[in-house]
């Protein structure tokens, strides 16, 4: 649908926390086209409900992207494409930094080539590493761990540098643990292979796992177990949209963690799923994976005071229970 609104790229729209926010810039008016290779995004929520033009390819291909800039007017790209599989990224680190870097790099020629200047990005609290103290703020040392969180670092370091160069305006989005699905239940998470808890603990729950591993119990934390900064993927939408919209108005670069505030431990998520779904969870308690902290929680003050961002959903439950209706329907209808 057209409206007097800019046209935005989003690359790796057809993916989770893409096809959220998708769907939140066209609430807002917004026309967007979408460019996905379709490794790991899903065609039928484009097609069905999302209702967006998707370009099947790859931010490798300049030729293509190129053409893209040439035949739409695009104002501003949201960059999601990327892979985000750590273990993966310690044993196949080329990959990562050619999707990751060259592919970003690729993307941000292009943009320069077409005079188009303003860049939403997907980056990570995996940029921080181990953190020296919670809750993190944006200038806390980044010492990344693995490839994945290193590959993320450096497109921050060159979005900084074209900045310098050539003006060419970022906001860098530093997201903790993206959670839960969209209300409605038309959108959710459907990564394959699955690492992230709350869908494994709801996998268990409908039945298609066995039991849910805690990796370590004897963490210096309230009940032993490791804990996170989960964000309600319409919250990640909402900033994206705040993000988009205080560039377009003419901001400066910035960097923003997009966190809870406050975190949940892997027995509060599980007792949380049992809790939305009445099922009882089977754990297994193991020994402590290395390089995972203890304590994961981000400080999201500035992305509220900058950006007047509001996470709406930052109950444990009502994340669990946004993505249970999710799986419940995705399991059914596939
Ligand atoms: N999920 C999280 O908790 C989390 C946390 C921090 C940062 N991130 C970052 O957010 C972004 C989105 O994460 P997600 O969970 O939605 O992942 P996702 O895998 O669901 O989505 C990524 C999408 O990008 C596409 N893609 C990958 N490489 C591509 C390429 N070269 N060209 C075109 N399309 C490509 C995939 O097909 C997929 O649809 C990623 O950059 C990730 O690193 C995610």
């Amino acid at each position: 649908m057209s409206s007097g609104k800019s046209t935005i790229l989003v690359t790796g729209g057809a993916g989770y926390i893409g096809s959220h926010t998708v769907l939140a810039l066209k609430q807002a008016g917004y026309n967007v086209v979408i460019l996905d290779n379709l490794v790991y995004g899903h065609r039928d929520l484009v097609e069905k409900v999302l209702e967006v033009e998707l370009i099947v390819g790859d931010t490798g291909d300049r030729p293509l992207l190129d053409r893209l800039f040439q035949t739409h007017d695009i104002e501003a790209v949201m960059h999601f494409s990327a892979y985000a599989y750590v273990g993966e990224s310690v044993t196949d680190p080329a990959k990562y930094y050619r999707n990751n870097v060259l592919g970003t790099l690729t993307l941000l020629e292009a943009m320069l080539a077409a005079s188009v200047k303003k860049f939403v990005f997907s980056s990570t609290c995996a940029t921080y590493g181990v953190p020296e103290f919670v809750p993190i703020p944006e200038t806390h040392p980044q010492n990344p761990i693995n490839p994945y969180g290193a590959s993320k670092l450096m497109v921050e370091r060159i979005l900084a540098d074209f900045d310098v160069a050539y003006g060419f305006k970022s906001v860098r989005f530093r997201y903790f643990n993206a959670a839960g699905a969209n209300p409605d239940g038309l959108l959710g998470e459907d990564h394959n292979p699955e690492t992230h808890l709350i869908p494994l603990v709801l996998l268990t729950a409908l039945g298609k796992r066995e039991s849910i591993s805690i990796f370590g119990t004897d963490y210096p934390t309230p009940d032993g177990t490791c804990i996170r900064d989960y964000i309600h993927v319409n919250d990640l939408a909402d900033a994206h949209i705040l993000g988009l919209e205080y560039l377009l108005k003419g901001g400066n670069s910035e960097v923003f963690n997009l966190g809870n505030g406050s975190g949940f431990s892997v027995r509060e998520v599980i007792a949380a799923v049992e809790a939305v779904t009445g099922v009882p969870i089977p754990v297994e308690e193991r020994d402590r994976r290395p390089g995972d902290p203890p304590n994961l929680i981000g400080a999201s003050e500035k992305a509220r005071t900058t950006l007047g961002w509001q996470p709406q959903y930052t109950s444990i439950k009502d994340i669990v229970a946004h993505a249970w209706q999710w799986h419940q329907q995705r399991h059914h209808s596939i």
